[in-house]
């Protein structure tokens, strides 16, 4: 079994790139029949997310546009808790039919604040394309990614996108922590 070390932690290799885009490309084919003859935003969440959008985008063959973002979360010192602000969407999106893109969906507190964001700014429809999912971490049940490349148990995970300490971005396959 392949093995890598990052920063302090040792991963093992989990799924091949092979694996990943097979999965991918049938998300693509899916979304192609789905979305036949409308036009789509694809909304890539970054930083996660550029591999497999990268990926999934070149077997996309609808009239689109692609736009990516980035959420910046902090805390408020009393209230409400967590607050994500979402940067550089510069498209009108109103009237738009979006599919997000995002690497991963875990609790969904990300998914759970950027859809109602969308959907204030007028998107026609909203829906969650992500490359992996793991369901039972889920704590929003409106949370329900329509798109799913591979379901994964509760492990930590990285690469394709996905980092550690902002590491590990670049492999090509998903590795997965060391017990
Ligand atoms: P959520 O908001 O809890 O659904 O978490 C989503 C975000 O957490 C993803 O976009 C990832 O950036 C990050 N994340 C969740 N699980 C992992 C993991 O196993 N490895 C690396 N990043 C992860
Ligand atoms: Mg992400």
């Amino acid at each position: 079994m392949e093995t890598i070390k990052v920063c302090d932690k040792e991963f093992e290799l989990f799924i091949s790139s092979q694996e990943i885009e097979n999965a991918v490309t049938k998300v693509a084919q899916r979304l192609n029949k789905d979305y036949a003859g409308r036009e789509v935003v694809f909304l890539s969440v970054l930083n996660g997310s550029f591999m497999f959008s990268a990926t999934l985008l070149k077997h996309i063959d609808l009239t689109c546009l692609v736009s990516f973002i980035r959420l910046s979360s902090y805390m408020e010192t009393s209230t409400t808790g967590k607050v994500v602000e979402v940067l550089g969407l510069m498209e009108d999106i109103k009237g738009k039919d979006i599919v997000i893109l995002e690497d991963i969906v875990d609790t969904g507190t990300t998914m759970h604040v950027l859809v109602p964001k969308l959907k204030a700014l007028g998107a026609n429809t909203v829906e969650i394309c992500c490359m992996l999912q793991k369901p039972s971490m889920l704590q929003y049940p409106e949370i329900q990614p329509k798109y799913v490349g591979i379901e994964i148990e509760n492990e930590f995970i990285l690469g394709y996108g996905l980092d550690y300490h902002g590491y590990a971005r670049n492999l090509s396959s998903i590795y997965k922590i060391k017990k």
